[in-house]
């Protein structure tokens, strides 16, 4: 989380890094500031985003500064908070968590510390080594040499005028390179508009750029080599186009954003082609199990895929949280494992840090993400699969968690393919994917329909989402969803589950959304949940393929394709209905509180 960004060079710098944050606002939105440096420093912080900066306390002249957008680790949303932080002659942005910082306040004057952050004992530090050895290069490596926990960062010093240093461990930096002049942000889309020279910092490097040119070193002070690489096709932020939100923009986005994901992969006699994944046939065979590792959304889209891959291709799959599997033993055999990683943003740091945990432990690892070039991406062993959804700006994830689904299913289906297994299976699969674009098209058309039962029910707080088989984690990112951006409480469950416990919540005020499938038995099975809810005064909402059970109190039926997208269908109806209540409530739809979208903290 956090966005920073920094500019050194001959041009003035403060558009150039307040746009730069602008577009990596996603990272987090409950503070913001610049510094500016040329004969004195010029520095303006405010609490809220970026647009409540003053510009006007910034130097127009300075060729030098650093920015940073801020989610709030330690210490609350204030200017205080706020980064850059000035202590002493150091000047910095960080992005990440310094874990030791009450260890390494014994060594600073704490009382001289203006903010609760973390950030600011790291700039002290940086400040004290700065006194003995009169160099902000040794200075931030021998700090941070001290330093646990993770941090992509940014220096200057008002004392040492023409350096910025940059250095990083866990989250990610990236320099561009262009005529003397060099950009560092955590998102390569800050950096597309200026140059496509760029230089990924690995973990614990450190880096000066200054007129000198860009030198690189190891927290030891060993030079680096520099590898100076084209960004890849980084997508552009988007603009709304006429759409009230961006949550609405990218949930109308689907249909072209899965046809994206699909073309040239799949085609209508069943065969599914791959370039990503680079697993040889032996690899591919040798595989007994499947583990699929991911968070929020991105762990429900491999959830929901599980059920699917398992009939596929008649292996287990399991699925973990990124958080839950880096720090668990899991008994899995590395010989016959692959893990396939989720995530749009490809920087989630528990994601990240379970994909390093099982390269440790030698498991095939691939990868399926969105955002092109993200360190997801580059540090898997067997590739993978990009979505090609384009950028999704709002921080709840939509037409990421359909396209990683249908990743998902698109590489069960080569899978299946290469190992010669059933042939009808995959000509449906392939036959409900390529209705998957259109049918979404005609639940989209259910908007109107949708808004109403918003209205109707926008001020209940207290909600289930039950399903039964992949509906259940279709109802597991519906309450996410709803909770997200309208706030309202929302739980998810097996609709099995009910009556072990839950049911006990049941009351008048209380809706459940009920998810009924097409499969006769398990249709039955939920309408025995349906009477069990409404037997003791709960509000129905009910979707499904089939039309509305006489005991249900609203309805949205949708098309029934097959038991593949079936689930993606309803869940575009689910993503309708969170917009609607968040609008309906006058929530920041596109920033909801206390959130951001890539969380690149543990
Ligand atoms: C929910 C949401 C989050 C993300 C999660 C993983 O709408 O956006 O739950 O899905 O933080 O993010 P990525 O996919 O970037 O790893």
């Amino acid at each position: 989380m956090c966005g920073i960004m920094g500019y050194i060079g001959t041009r003035p710098a403060k558009q150039i890094i307040y746009s730069g944050l602008k577009q990596q606002e996603y990272r987090g939105y409950d503070s913001a500031g610049i510094a500016l440096l040329d004969q004195s420093l010029s520095i303006n912080k405010t609490k809220g985003d970026t647009a409540s900066l003053n510009l006007q306390k910034l130097s127009d002249e300075a060729t030098m500064g650093i920015g940073h957008t801020r989610w709030a680790t330690h210490g609350e949303p204030s200017a205080a908070n706020a980064h850059p932080h000035h202590f002493g002659d150091i000047v910095l942005v960080h992005n990440g968590i310094i874990e030791n910082f009450e260890d390494l306040k014994a060594e600073i004057d704490t009382t001289k510390l203006k903010s609760q952050t973390d950030s600011e004992v790291l700039a002290a530090l940086i400040n004290l080594y700065f006194h003995s050895t009169k160099d902000l290069l040794q200075a931030t490596q021998q700090a941070l040499s001290r330093a646990k926990g993770t941090f992509g960062i940014i220096t200057m010093s008002p004392k040492e005028p023409g350096a910025l240093i940059a250095a990083r461990r866990g989250s990610p930096v990236i320099i561009g390179v262009d005529d003397e002049q060099y950009y560092i942000a955590s998102d390569p889309t800050a950096l597309i508009d200026h140059t496509d020279r760029v230089v990924y910092l690995e973990d614990n490097q450190v880096a000066k750029l200054s007129k000198a040119g860009l030198e690189v070193y190891d927290l030891k002070m060993q030079v680096q080599s520099i590898a100076v690489e084209e960004l890849e096709e980084t997508e552009r932020a988007s603009k709304l186009e006429g759409f009230e939100s961006y949550l609405e923009k990218e949930i109308y986005e689907q249909p072209t954003a899965l046809t994206n994901t699909m073309r040239g992969r799949v085609s209508e006699d069943g065969s599914i082609v791959l370039g990503g994944p680079n697993l040889a046939l032996e690899e591919m065979q040798a595989i007994k199990h499947i583990l699929i590792i991911g968070c929020g959304t991105a762990y429900y889209a491999g959830f929901y895929a599980k059920y699917r891959l398992e009939e596929m291709l008649g292996i287990p799959v399991s699925v973990e949280h990124g958080s839950e599997f880096r720090y668990r033993y899991g008994a899995y055999d590395p010989e016959h494992t692959l893990a396939i990683f989720m995530s749009q943003s490809g920087e989630t740091a528990d994601t990240l840090a379970s994909l390093h945990e099982a390269k440790r432990r030698r498991i095939m690892t691939m990868g399926i993400v969105n955002a092109v070039g993200s360190s997801l991406a580059r540090d898997v062993d067997h590739g993978g699969i990009y979505l090609h959804v384009g950028v999704e700006t709002s921080v709840a994830s939509t037409k990421a968690f359909t396209a990683m689904v249908v990743a998902l299913l698109m590489f069960g289906g080569f899978m299946a393919n290469k190992l010669g297994q059933n042939q009808v299976l995959m000509r449906n699969l392939a036959r409900e994917l390529a209705m998957l674009p259109s049918e979404i098209t005609s639940a989209l058309e259910l908007h109107k329909q949708i808004k109403k039962l918003a209205e109707e029910l926008y001020d209940r707080h207290d909600w289930f989402f039950l399903g039964r088989g992949e509906l259940y984690p279709v109802a597991l990112e519906g309450a996410l969803k709803l909770s997200e951006v309208a706030y309202a409480h929302a739980q998810a469950f097996p609709a099995g589950e009910m009556k072990h416990g839950p049911i006990s919540l049941i009351d008048a005020k209380h809706v459940s959304v009920l998810l009924l499938p097409e499969d006769e038995l398990l249709y039955e099975k939920g309408l025995s949940a349906l009477q069990e809810i409404k037997a003791r005064g709960g509000t129905v909402l009910t979707v499904s393929t089939r039309p509305k059970p006489s005991q249900s109190d609203y309805h949205v039926e949708v098309a029934h394709t097959g038991p593949h997208t079936d689930g993606l269908v309803m869940n575009a109806c689910l993503q309708l209905l969170a917009l609607e209540i968040a609008a309906k409530n006058k929530r920041n739809i596109d920033k909801p509180r206390n959130l951001a979208k890539s969380v690149t903290v543990e």
